[in-house]
């Protein structure tokens, strides 16, 4: 088979590197890249939004299946653009159609979807301008601290977390009235604040049957202790120590089930990852937000304890047989560990020369933002995060150390990197 990988950050290296290891494959293309994608298979540079394009691609290169990585082409409906186009329709593409997505596109779509289906989730309601004063008024029934979050898609940064009323109610005017985060906040969340520690869950579905992936914790603040601001995530654990069997049994009855059942009920089409974000309140799972994707720092440590051939899975989701799939893992425990550009998630510079790749030992080094340059033959940093190292071990702190004492073989100019990942777990 021909594959396409659309993305060009750690999570699609991670899904580039597993697809190569299927013996059905035969060519990797992945558009746009990164410099570890370009050891894996082959990078063609294609704009996301651009689906007249990626057909050309699709069709030029004998595409057999298509692999979305990030959420903004399937909000925008790549799917459907397949399904409806004569020459791609039996193309499967994987990922969920633009209904499906919307799990991720909108907020209060996700909502309305979990209260409709009795998923545990914070108390919620959703205001635009017609009622921003039902809004001051739903912020005053409310306890601190007071949580806002955009309707749309805003990259990461449309939730606001307020620890007084005051400073709520302006940012709910500025979101609404000033467009603070443009259409994306002409309608607002607000729900109740919720006080537990987070997960990573992620399923693999053809919208009846599912399989569960391993579950991952990742750390999203920049400084240590998470505190600072919020980035794409510094770093990431597989498996989590709290997720045990007796957690994991109240996150599939009640979370799994009801989203694949309620996707189902809907009649949406739904092949691909859903990625609960929960919280573990007091021992039972909250869902605070979907994806329609895996999630990145994440795939970079659940996707190598994927024993499966990960191009089987996507063949049965794409065919619908996902419910008769037995999936294995790895049981050790993966820890991927983000180096990232001084500055970010704030300015930093680009093209600075990595040094010390080919000195590590017993890890994966999945490539985020770096370009190779072809001229001096050398890999350069082109994004905040830079690269992701990945080991194993047979504890959560063997596999840090083995993962830090690579990270500390790699250098550019200005690295940084969270020294403290996994700290809040066993
Ligand atoms: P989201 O984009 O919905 O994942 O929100 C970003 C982050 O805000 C989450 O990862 C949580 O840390 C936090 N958050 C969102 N909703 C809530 C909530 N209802 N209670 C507590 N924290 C929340
Ligand atoms: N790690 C969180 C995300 O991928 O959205």
């Amino acid at each position: 088979m021909n594959i396409l990988i659309l993305g060009g950050g750690g999570r699609e290296h991670a899904i580039a590197w597993k697809v190569a290891q299927s013996p059905k494959v035969n060519s990797i293309f992945i558009a746009p890249g990164n410099a570890g994608t370009g050891n894996v298979g082959t990078n063609i540079p294609v704009d996301l939004n651009d689906f007249n394009s990626i057909k050309t691609l699709v069709v030029e290169k004998d595409i057999d299946m298509v692999i979305v990585g990030p959420e903004a082409p399937l909000v925008a409906g790549i799917y459907d653009y397949f399904i409806n186009d004569s020459v791609l329709k039996d193309i499967p593409v994987i990922g969920p159609s633009k209904a499906g997505a919307m799990l991720e596109g909108s907020k209060s779509f996700a909502k309305d979807f979990m209260a409709k289906n009795n998923i545990p989730t914070a108390a919620y309601r959703t205001f635009n301008s017609s009622n921003i004063d039902e809004g001051y008024d739903f912020l005053k029934s409310l306890k601190a601290p007071y949580v806002l979050k955009a309707d749309g898609l805003a990259a990461g940064k449309g939730v606001l977390i307020l620890d007084n009323i005051e400073d709520a109610r302006n940012e709910l005017t500025s979101m609404i009235n000033d467009q603070k985060f443009g259409e994306a906040s002409s309608h607002v969340v607000i729900e109740e604040f919720l006080s537990g520690i987070e997960l990573s869950v992620f399923v693999l579905t053809d919208g009846k049957g599912y399989v569960i992936l391993p579950e991952a914790k990742d750390y999203k603040r920049i400084g240590e202790a998470d505190t600072g601001l919020n980035t794409g995530g510094m770093g990431s654990v597989s498996p989590v120590s709290f997720a045990n069997s007796e957690f994991m049994k109240k996150v599939e009855s009640r979370i799994i089930i009801p989203t694949v059942e309620g996707i189902a009920c809907d009649g949406i089409d739904y092949k691909g990852f859903i990625f609960f974000g929960l919280i573990n309140v007091e021992g039972n799972p909250y869902v605070i937000e979907y994806n329609c994707r895996m999630g990145d720092p994440e795939a970079e440590s659940v996707i190598p304890r994927i024993s499966t051939d990960l191009v089987d899975l996507f063949e049965a989701t794409a065919q619908g047989s996902l419910s008769t799939v037995e999936i294995e893992f790895d049981t050790r425990t993966a820890a991927s560990i983000m180096l990232v550009s001084g500055g970010y998630p704030g300015n930093y510079d680009k093209g600075k020369v990595i040094s010390g790749l080919d000195n590590v030992n017993n890890c994966i080094v999945f490539h985020a933002g770096t370009a190779r340059d072809i001229d001096n033959n050398s890999v350069k940093t082109n994004g905040g995060r830079v690269l992701a190292v990945t080991s194993f071990g047979d504890s959560l702190s063997s596999a840090l150390d083995l993962a830090y004492s690579n990270v500390d073989l790699i250098d550019f100019d200005a690295k940084y990197v969270r020294r403290d990942i996994g700290f809040d777990l066993e």
